[in-house]
Parts: C-alpha cells; structure tokens; sequence
C-alpha cells in the first residue's frame, strides 16, 4: 500500500450537479461529398474471411471466445481494407475492446500518445476510435484532415462537468494563477486554459510554471493525486469520472485480504482513499508498463475494464483479477460503427476556428513541454 501525504485542495464546482452534455451537432458532411461513399462491404462469414483474419484470431483468442470471432471476423477485414482505400488511421485508446485494439487500430494509447501519434500521421483520414474529446484534441492537431468518431454520444462524465463559462468566472476569482486542464474537456474549455494535461504527465505541466499555485481542473480526484506529488498548491474542481469514482477502498482491501501478494494499480482519476490502498498509481499506459516490465503473479487493474483484456493479450501468464466497471462513452464504439464511419465518413468532428485556435495552443503546449 502507497504512503502519500493528504494536502489541502481547495475545490470549486457547481452547486447542483449537472447532468450529461447533449451531443454535439453532426459536421456537414463535406467529406463525403468531396470524397463519396465506399460500397458496402460483403459481411458473411464464409471459408476465406476465416482464413485471411486467422492470424488476428490468433492474437485475440485468450479474450475473445470463438463463438464471437464469426461476428467479428467479417467487419474486421472489410474495416482494413476500407482503411486502406480511404488512406485511413485508427487511433485507439487503451479502454477499447480487444478486437478493436488488437485487430484494426493501427495506434493504440493513453490519451498523450495518442494526441501525439496524432500529430505524426501522414493519412488524410482519422478514425478515433475513443471518446468525442479525444476526436476533438486529434482534430485540433490536424485542422485540415477528417477526424471521425464513429458515435457522436461518445462523451465523458469529466468534460460534461465544466464549460468555458465557468473557467472564465475562475480566471477572475483567482487573477494571475495558471490553468491548467485535463484533455478530458471540451475544446471551449480548452480554449480558457493555459496549457493541458493528462494524467500521464500533469505533475510534469503543473511544475512547468515554477509557481506556487495553480489551477487545475475538472478532474477533483487527479488534481488531488497531483498535490499529493508536488509542493504547488492545486485549486480544483468537482468534477469526477463515473467509472473510476464507483471503486472503493474497501472493495480492495478485499482484493488484498484474499491474496496479499496481490499488485494493485490504481488510475490517478480513483478517489484519494482508492489510491490510498493501491501500490501503484499511473495513467492506462503507465499502468501497462508496470505489468509488461514486472510480470507480477497476480494484478487488479482498477481502472476501467476491457483494460485488463487488453494487456492480457500481451503478458500471458500474468492472472488478472478483473473488477469490471464499463465506461459507457467508450463501449459505445464497435465494428459495426467504425465500418460506417469510413463508408460513409461519419461523424465528422468540427470545431469552430475561434475556438479551436486557442485550444490548439494549450494542447501544443502541453505536447512541447520538454520532458
Ligand atoms: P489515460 O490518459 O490514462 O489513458 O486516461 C484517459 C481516460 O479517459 C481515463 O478514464
Ligand atoms: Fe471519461 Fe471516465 Fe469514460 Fe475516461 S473512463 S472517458 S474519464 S467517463
């Protein structure tokens, strides 16, 4: 179990909660005038989609029983060949499902590797195969290509919680201190901010301004995991992710009591008493690491959960324990959406130039900083 000490965080937010923000508009499809529509792919399962899609089988088969591959198998093949017709990417974040993260991403991530693999691609077209922030922070990065989401209510309980509106009200109560917010925000917030974040690195973007206070939002939880690492003093806000906040301390007091040699690596967006009792604390892609480079016997990855199918694929041998809290935004990407957004070019992420000017620099702030 961690020792970290308990700073005082002082913490802002609205005063009744608020719900999910509506969807955003679907963009006017201009792609795919310019571009048209791909023929709808055969989706059977027959002798030579078995055979061509075999070796991706192969790589999934500990997680993916074989009565779903003949479902999966057709949309799998037919996803990369469109992405070669249409001069496509997928960017994948850790939370998707095996065969989407193992069978027709071509980049796979935390949310730092992908807004910079987003920065490298040389294809026209990107499919983000994530959560409509993600899109966006990939659209922001490359303002002249198509960025797709294949589900336009692929959202996140963390960027419905702020809005510009209210980053501009604490740029006026606290004059002069940095703001600092995670990538999982709008772009309107994004554009009030000095510089983003992730969790991979925001202790890294917090001490960058060599001051003794700064803000940072909207995530309570990680801003409070980021004072406990740092002198600065951190103004957050009550916003918290609606996977990781269901997990409790005493659900992994129980995890170790039945097996003490137990590992347990805890997301930094977990409440303070979670990470409290885990021994480990990182983003998705730390949280790998820490599993492919110490193999330990027996690991609970607390965090959301295709995560542990994910990297079982990749260390066999290693046991998962596998609490299994969905992120509902992410799953709401499949094949089948995915299949669609690259015949059809749907749905096209647009974000309003003013805006996205200024968001695009905090994001390429946070990009550049020398690590
Ligand atoms: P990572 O940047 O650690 O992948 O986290 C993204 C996220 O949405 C976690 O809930
Ligand atoms: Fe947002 Fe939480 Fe889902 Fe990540 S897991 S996308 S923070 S709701």
């Amino acid at each position: 179990m961690a020792t970290i000490r308990t700073p005082e965080v002082e913490t802002f937010g609205p005063l009744v909660p608020r719900g999910p923000m509506a969807p955003p508009r679907p963009g006017p499809g201009t792609a795919a005038k310019r571009l048209g529509v791909l023929p709808v792919p055969p989706l059977e399962w027959n002798k030579d989609v078995e055979r061509e899609t075999a070796h991706l089988y192969e790589r999934v088969q500990a997680v993916v029983p074989p009565v779903e591959w003949p479902f999966f198998a057709p949309y799998v093949k037919a996803i990369n060949e469109a992405k070669k017709t249409r001069n496509a990417v997928i960017l994948a974040h850790n939370y998707q499902t095996p065969e989407i993260y193992n069978c027709v991403a071509d980049f796979v991530g935390d949310s730092l590797q992908l807004a910079r693999e987003a920065t490298k691609t040389k294809a026209g077209i990107i499919v983000q195969a994530g959560v409509h922030f993600m899109a966006e922070t990939s659209k922001l990065l490359n303002p002249d290509k198509v960025v797709l989401i294949p589900d336009l209510r692929a959202g996140c309980s963390l960027a419905s919680s702020i809005t510009g509106e209210d980053v501009r009200l604490l740029r006026e109560r606290f004059p002069g201190v940095p703001i600092v917010t995670y990538v999982n925000t709008s772009a309107d917030v994004k554009a009030e901010s000095d510089i983003c974040c992730t969790s991979s690195n925001a202790v890294q973007v917090v001490e960058s301004f060599g001051v003794d206070k700064v803000i940072v939002l909207p995530d309570e939880y990680l801003a409070r995991w980021v004072a406990t690492q740092t002198n600065v003093k951190i103004i957050a806000w009550k916003g918290h992710c609606e996977v990781h906040e269901r997990f409790t301390a005493e659900e992994l007091r129980k995890y170790r009591e039945s097996d003490p040699n137990v590992q347990i690596l805890a997301h930094p967006e977990c409440p303070p008493d979670v990470i409290a009792e885990a021994d480990f604390t990182g983003s998705t892609s730390a949280m790998i690491r820490f599993v492919k480079e110490r193999r330990p016997k027996k690991v609970v990855m607390v965090t959301e959960c295709s995560m542990a199918d994910n990297v079982q694929v990749e260390t066999p041998g290693v046991e998962f324990v596998r609490p299994c809290n969905l992120c509902p935004h992410m799953k709401r990407i499949t094949l089948p959406k995915i299949l669609d957004s690259l015949v059809y070019l749907r749905e096209e992420v647009e974000i309003d130039p003013a805006i996205a000017e200024r968001a695009r620099r905090a994001v390429e702030r946070m990009i550049h900083l020398k690590s």
